[in-house]
């Protein structure tokens, strides 16, 4: 891993100490996989690549989209990287390996990789465009690029007032303390347009959020990991953070997550 590498939340998202996964970190990004798991399973499955296929999972988290590519590629090989290989669940797969790396500083040599995926990582990056820039130069000739990523307008629009207030909140503290942009990923579409890639396909999806979903319980934690720098921003009081939370284990409380933007591109094939 790079020394200068972009960390990100690291003293509001723990990932724990000597190689042990902090314990409610791992339940909420387990939380988000389980989330968000079948939908990019039938995205991946649905992209035109052999079974050889050479995979890179960028920001891979507990890994489970890693194995499940391993799994889904087996005369072919995967490389998942973190920044951070504490949350990964070791469970071994001859063609997958694990490797901490800085997707913000650390390379790869150009055209290395038929299939590129990650999730839920580049808004969190102050570089994010360059890192984009820099995964689409890993791409082999044909390869392809899935990015699945979070964006807030759902929320925007809520008609749940207190809801609403408290899921901006968590945005906006994440970006005042590390330069996350939620707003990013509404931007792909045009980003997908600038970059050359080719065969370009869009869609969003918002999983909900009700008691006991797995939205539920991911968004619930990150509220509850954030709950010093909510209560430093003017819009929000103690009362709202409360309220907030007990809606989700209210079982009349019924709204839309944070959405997933989620782009599937292609380097345009070499010319024969
Ligand atoms: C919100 S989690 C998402 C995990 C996984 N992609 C998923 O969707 O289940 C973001 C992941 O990106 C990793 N990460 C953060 N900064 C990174 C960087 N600069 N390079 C590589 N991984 C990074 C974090 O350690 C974390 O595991």
């Amino acid at each position: 891993m790079g020394d200068n590498g972009e960390k990100y939340g690291d003293e509001i998202f723990s990932h724990g100490d000597d190689g042990e996964a902090d314990p409610i970190e791992k339940e909420r990004v387990d939380a988000l996989a389980e989330a968000l798991d079948p939908a990019s399973f039938a995205t991946l499955a649905a992209v035109p690549v052999g079974k050889d296929a050479r995979c890179l999972e960028v920001g891979a988290g507990t890994g489970s989209v890693a194995r499940w590519l391993a799994d889904r590629f087996p005369k072919g090989s995967v490389t998942a990287t973190d920044l951070d290989l504490d949350l990964i669940e070791e469970d071994e797969r001859p063609n997958l390996r694990y490797l901490r790396h800085d997707v913000t500083s650390d390379d790869f040599p150009p055209s290395s990789f038929d299939l590129i995926h990650t999730r839920f990582l580049l808004p969190h990056l102050p570089s994010r465009d360059a890192v984009l820039g820099r995964m689409i130069q890993w791409l082999a000739p044909g390869g392809w690029l899935v990015l699945e990523e979070s964006a807030l307008f759902p929320f925007e629009s809520s008609p749940h007032d207190c809801f609403r207030r408290t899921s901006l909140g968590v945005l906006a503290a994440l970006g005042r303390s590390f330069g996350h942009d939620a707003r990013w990923a509404r931007n792909l579409p045009t980003l997908i347009a600038e970059s050359g890639l080719v065969e370009a396909s869009m869609s969003a999806a918002c999983p909900p959020i009700s008691a006991g979903s797995a939205m539920a319980r991911f968004w619930r934690l990150t509220i509850e990991q954030l709950w010093p720098e909510l209560l430093e921003l003017p819009e929000l009081s103690e009362d709202d953070a409360d309220t907030a939370l007990a809606q989700f284990d209210d079982p009349g409380f019924f709204d839309l997550g944070i959405a997933t933007v989620t782009v599937t591109a292609r380097r345009p094939p070499a010319s024969t």
